[in-house]
């Protein structure tokens, strides 16, 4: 039996890629599954939190009792979750955002003109939905997560200074994308933990208890 830890409380997660639009048959996007944070969306509600899950595109069912809202690029993201943010306390961002979109998208299919010519794509920076959140005043708890191929704690803690959240979430990509299994690293002001390797659902659930803890529910 799971003691419902985090009773009352409203939980934001994005999960999964975004996709940004070259033209309307072409885009680029990043790896993800969103399996993490579908997984943490489960968790979440299993401990009785009220859960908002802004997905990217990914093939994966709604956790059961989850409101889910789908969206394809990282601007339709922010735009979903920062008029969201203030009314959840806690926000948690798994989300592989793309850094970067086409300036401006082609209203059509860009054709070859057989002259070997390449298109040039001009690339925007998106906006950082986590910084955002995390800048916002009596705003939500805020968790990022940091996906890295190497150095983690280092790139966790700079990423937990840079973003200025309390807590950081290292998983070691690209091994884990897609997959099953992952390894977590809790990274906060006071050092870091390690979660065991085990299956995204046992992870959630030691993570969501992790926060609880950290939000003084807890038993
Ligand atoms: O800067 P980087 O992408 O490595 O940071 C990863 C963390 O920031 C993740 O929690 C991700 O969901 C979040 N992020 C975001 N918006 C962006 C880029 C990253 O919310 N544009």
């Amino acid at each position: 039996f799971q003691p419902k830890l985090l009773a009352g409380r409203r939980v934001l997660i994005t999960a999964g890629p975004t996709f940004e639009a070259i033209d309307p048959v072409r885009g680029i996007t990043n790896l993800s599954s969103g399996k993490m944070g579908f997984a943490i969306a489960r968790a979440a509600r299993e401990a009785g939190a009220e859960v908002t899950l802004v997905a990217g595109p990914v093939h994966l069912p709604t956790p059961r009792g989850v409101r889910r809202i789908d969206v394809q690029s990282a601007q339709q993201m922010h735009d979903a979750v920062l008029p969201l943010a203030a009314q959840h306390g806690v926000f948690i961002a798994t989300a592989a955002v793309a850094d970067w979109r086409p300036a401006a998208a082609a209203g059509e299919k860009i054709k070859k003109d057989g002259s070997g010519q390449v298109p040039a794509i001009g690339f925007t920076e998106n906006p950082d939905i986590l910084a955002a959140v995390a800048r916002l005043p009596g705003g939500p708890y805020c968790v990022g997560f940091a996906a890295e191929s190497h150095d983690l704690a280092r790139h966790a803690r700079e990423k937990r200074l840079r973003k200025g959240v309390p807590l950081i979430v290292g998983n070691v990509g690209p091994a884990t994308f897609g997959k099953d299994d992952n390894t977590l690293l809790l990274v906060d002001a006071d050092g870091e933990r390690a979660l065991p390797t085990a299956d995204k659902l046992t992870l959630a659930r030691a993570l969501v208890a992790d926060i609880a803890q950290r939000l003084g529910t807890a038993a």
